[in-house]
C-alpha cells in the first residue's frame, strides 16, 4: 500500500474505500471483504447515516485499531462551536474507535470557523489525529486558515480524469494540503468508464479500464475512495501496485480533462440547504 504523509506527519493510504450511500446492512460485509484484500483506510460521514456499522466492521476485522485509518465528516447544521464539540463526542460514540485518524469538514457553509475551533481542541484532547476540509472552494479555505492554528491536511474534493482539479491542486501545494479524490470512478459514469483510452491502456497492461484510471489517480497524488459492495469490485480496485502508466500515458489521460464536475449546486442553494437539513443523527443511525 502506498501512504501519504500529510503537512501533520500522520500517513494516509493512498488508496481506501468509501461508504457513501452504503446502507448500514451492507457496510459489514463490504468492509469485511475490503479489509481482507488489504484496505486499511475508511471514508465514513455524520451524514451517510453508517458510523456505528463502520465502528463495528472494524472491531471484527480483527485489526488493531492503529492499523485503520478511518475518516469521518461533521455537517453544517453542527458547525456552531458548541454544536460541534457535541457532534465530535457523538461521532466517538457511534463509531466506538476511541479515536477519528481525519475528521473533515463536510461542506463550506455555516459557521465553520467555530467547528474547526472545537476540531482543533478534538486534535489536542487526542479524540482526532488530523483535520481536513471537504467540498471548500478557495475563497473559503483561505477564510478558514486566516484564522486556524492548524492547516487542513487534506481537501477531499470531487475528482476524476473528466474532473482534474489542477488548479485546486496548485493552489492548495503552499499548504501542503492533499487532494482526496471523491467520485474517484465518476460515481459509476458510464461515458468515463467506457472511454476507449482506459480500454486500450487497460489492454495494454492486462488491467481493467477501472483499475486504470485508479492508477491515475496514485501516480497523480491523490488520495482515492472508490465505493463498492462488489466483492470482485472491492478486490479487483486494490489490484492496482503491481504496474504502472508512462508518462505519455498519463499525459493522454490528461487531455480528457473537461474541468467540469458531474456534481454541480449554485453557491446560494448550499447557503440555504446545507446549514438547514437538520438529520436526526441519534435517531436515523443505524
Ligand atoms: N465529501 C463529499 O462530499 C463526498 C461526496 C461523494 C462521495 N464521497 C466519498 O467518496 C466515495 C466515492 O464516491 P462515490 O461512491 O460516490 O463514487 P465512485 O467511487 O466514483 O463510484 C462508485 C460506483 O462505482 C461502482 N464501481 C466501483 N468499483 C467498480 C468496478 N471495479 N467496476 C465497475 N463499477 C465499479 C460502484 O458500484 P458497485 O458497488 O456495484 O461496485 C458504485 O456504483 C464515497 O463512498 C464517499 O466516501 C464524498
Amino acid at each position: 500500500m502506498n501512504m501519504i504523509t500529510l503537512n501533520n506527519e500522520a500517513q494516509i493510504p493512498q488508496l481506501g474505500i468509501g461508504v457513501y450511500q452504503v446502507r448500514s446492512a451492507d457496510c459489514g460485509p463490504a468492509l469485511a471483504c475490503a479489509f481482507d484484500v488489504g484496505y486499511r483506510s475508511v471514508d465514513t460521514a455524520n451524514a451517510y447515516l453508517n458510523e456505528r456499522a463502520v465502528g463495528a466492521a472494524i472491531r471484527d476485522s480483527g485489526l488493531s485499531r492503529e492499523d485503520i485509518f478511518v475518516t469521518s465528516k461533521l455537517w453544517p447544521p453542527d458547525f456552531r462551536y458548541d454544536k460541534a464539540v457535541v457532534a465530535i463526542d457523538r461521532t466517538l460514540a457511534r463509531l466506538g474507535t476511541g479515536y477519528v485518524d481525519l475528521l473533515l469538514l463536510h461542506q463550506q457553509y455555516g459557521d465553520y470557523r467555530g467547528a474547526w475551533k472545537a476540531m482543533e481542541e478534538a486534535v489536542a484532547d487526542g479524540k482526532v489525529r488530523t483535520l481536513g476540509v471537504s467540498n471548500f472552494n478557495q475563497r473559503r479555505f483561505t477564510d478558514l486558515v486566516s484564522g486556524a492554528k492548524i492547516l487542513p491536511a487534506v481537501a477531499q474534493v470531487e475528482c476524476h480524469p473528466y474532473f482534474q482539479q489542477r488548479e485546486l491542486k496548485e493552489f492548495l501545494a503552499p499548504f501542503a494540503t492533499v487532494l482526496e479524490a471523491w467520485y474517484p470512478l465518476g460515481h459509476a459514469d458510464r461515458g468515463l468508464l467506457a472511454e476507449p483510452l482506459f480500454a486500450r491502456l487497460g489492454e495494454k497492461h492486462g488491467k481493467s479500464p477501472v483499475q486504470v484510471i485508479l492508477r491515475w489517480h496514485l501516480q497523480s497524488g491523490n488520495i482515492a475512495i472508490p465505493r463498492s459492495t462488489n466483492p470482485e469490485h472491492i478486490r479487483s480496485n486494490f489490484d492496482i501496485f503491481d504496474f504502472a502508466l508512462t508518462s505519455e500515458e498519463m499525459a493522454s489521460i490528461a487531455e480528457l480533462d473537461r474541468n467540469r464536475p458531474f456534481f454541480r449546486m449554485p453557491d446560494w442553494v448550499g447557503r440555504i440547504i446545507f446549514p438547514a437539513a437538520r438529520i436526526n443523527f441519534d435517531k436515523r443511525q443505524r
